[in-house]
């Protein structure tokens, strides 16, 4: 059997320097008014904590816990809330901060959720984003990398909750992942 391996695509300090980008973008987008970066547990929080420190206006952090059924054999893609926001979001630029986008059916599902709310706006950013594989409608305003159908781990992403606190992120290769 073959063993498991782990392939870079992204090095720490190819992720670092595109979160500095990508921060600079949301200060030049934001000039004004509260803005809401909400985490999507867990997978985010690495990219939240750096992407957070890459913005320089004043920003309100809050978490949010979403889990997914039926992904990968159906479409039909049940999405539950299992931490919602401490916060209001009534009024402010609310940024969801996800570490991939994949089907789209649990940000296309939160995002309806957060319109609710009335917040003045909604917008993604996504470290990862693999458009082929969508199902759903997202529009994602700012994403770091788009990258091919490939399973990747490290940097906030698990296979099992495990590669989370790798540096890089990697391709998991190997016969558990097929
Ligand atoms: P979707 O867009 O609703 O299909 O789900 C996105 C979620 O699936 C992400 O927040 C991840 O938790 C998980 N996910 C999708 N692709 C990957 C991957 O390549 N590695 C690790 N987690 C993934
Ligand atoms: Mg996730």
């Amino acid at each position: 059997m073959a063993a498991t391996t782990l392939r870079p695509m992204f090095s720490a300090q190819q992720i670092q320097q595109r979160i500095q980008e990508m921060g600079a973008q949301i200060d030049r987008d934001y000039p004004d008014g509260s803005l809401h970066l909400v985490c999507i547990l867990k997978g985010a929080c690495i990219f939240l904590a750096d992407l957070a420190r890459a913005i320089e206006r004043d920003v309100v952090i809050d978490f949010m816990g979403i889990s997914s059924y039926g992904r990968g054999t159906t479409t039909s893609g049940a999405v539950k809330v299992t931490k919602d926001l401490d916060l209001a979001v009534e009024g402010v630029d609310v940024l969801v901060v996800e570490d991939i986008v994949d089907t789209g059916i649990t940000l296309n599902y939160l995002v309806n959720i957060l319109q609710q709310r009335k917040p003045r706006s909604v917008r993604i950013a996504a470290l990862l984003d693999k458009p082929e594989r969508r199902l759903r409608p997202v529009k994602v305003t700012y994403v770091g990398f788009q990258i091919p159908d490939e399973f990747v781990v490290g940097y906030g992403l698990d296979f099992a909750e495990r590669y989370r606190n790798l540096r890089d992120v990697c391709v998991l290769e190997g016969p558990q992942v097929a």
